[in-house]
């Protein structure tokens, strides 16, 4: 066992490590040796531990189960070319899940443990992060309300969960979409911009009819007019217009994704209008007809870049043609490769792990 001035690690006899086949790697499935557990009790968060990766004791009135109170984050840690694991925008993702902490009334965990924490895991598992470039080890934070009471109120316990999962793309071929006018995802208001576990639950069964149609995800419009585009199941939208990249305003229902803000960026460095504004559907599929529209694609930490090939609105579809697209390989090219460290970092967005 290892303390340092805050942790405790605890590390397994035997890894798993070479039962892992990574050449096969579906998403989400595998799961590193170890985990690192933080505990709120009093008020504060204490007994800070990296232990071996394990099921825990969770009691059937636990609040979270009831009534949702539960965030989560997904990061990703590659491998520099010369070997050193890396962290992407590390920061970025404390200073998000302490903003859906706030929403859901869930107390912050502190920037120094947050990135102690990473930081202590991803050096344990270094040997987890495949190789090859575009796959990465994903870190899933979350905090979970832990008081035992089904009364609906704000919990005074809480567990800070960190694993991780070597993994490849979310998605493995480009995405047909269909822009739901029936179900919403979110209001303004609502829970939107956190990243709230009941967010996801109520995408499920719209996401699972679209899927029955034949579409892989659906492509939400806002909760008032049904016609703005929000964000796609698990990713924020991009749409290409010649050298002009649309993807919508954050309004406080749209998820403000670490990757979104990076290409936003990496657009404005390779000299590409972007246009962070309300987007309609009307407008997405008269300009599709038209040729205007040039590219469809989809942003997130778990599936990077996600090509867009066709969009299906109120029985209507329009196709993209994936064989001229340019801007979304560029971009997949420049993020991977920073991850990499095959392109330069001109940004600062790589935390190495030494
Ligand atoms: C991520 O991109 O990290 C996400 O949180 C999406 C996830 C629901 C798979």
């Amino acid at each position: 066992m290892v303390e340092t001035s805050t942790l405790k690690i605890t590390t397994v006899e035997k890894s798993a490590l070479d039962t892992v086949d990574f050449n096969n790697l579906a998403f989400g499935k595998t799961f590193t040796d170890h985990m690192y557990v933080a505990d709120y009790k009093d008020g504060k968060w204490q007994s800070h531990r990296i232990e071996p990766f394990k099921n825990f004791q969770v009691h059937p009135a636990n609040i979270a189960w009831h009534y949702g109170q539960a965030i989560f984050e997904g990061m990703k840690a590659t491998r520099h070319q010369d070997g050193t694991p890396m962290l992407f925008r590390p920061e970025m993702h404390s200073d998000r899940i302490n903003k859906s902490a706030e929403r859901l009334a869930m107390p912050h965990f502190p920037k120094e443990s947050f990135m102690e924490a990473v930081t202590e895991i991803v050096r344990l598992e270094k040997e987890w992060i495949p190789k090859e470039e575009g796959s990465a080890l994903y870190i899933r934070p979350y905090m979970i309300a832990m008081d035992e009471f089904i009364g609906v109120q704000i919990s005074h316990t809480y567990k800070f969960i960190i694993f991780c999962c070597p993994v490849g793309p979310y998605y493995s071929k480009p995405l047909k979409l269909k822009a739901d006018d029936q179900y919403i995802r979110a209001a303004v208001g609502g829970t939107g911009e956190a990243k709230a576990a009941g967010n996801y639950a109520g995408s499920l069964l719209p996401t699972q009819l679209a899927k029955k149609e034949g579409f892989d995800q659906i492509m939400w419009l806002d909760a008032n007019e049904r016609q703005y585009i929000q964000e796609v199941g698990t990713m924020n939208i991009f749409f290409v217009f010649g050298n002009t990249v649309v993807t919508p305003s954050t309004d406080g229902a749209i998820l403000k994704g670490i990757t979104r803000n990076s290409l936003v960026h990496i657009l404005k460095d390779k000299g590409y209008n972007v246009e962070e504004r309300p987007i309609s559907i009307k407008e997405v599929m008269a300009s599709a007809e038209s040729g205007e529209l040039t590219e469809v694609f989809g942003s997130g930490t778990a599936a990077v870049i996600a090509y867009v090939e066709g969009i299906g609105y109120k029985g209507a579809m329009a196709k993209l043609n994936l064989d001229t697209y340019k801007v979304a390989p560029m971009l997949k090219d420049t993020i991977n490769g920073m991850r990499s460290g095959r392109l330069e970092d001109i940004h600062n967005w790589t935390v190495k792990v030494s």
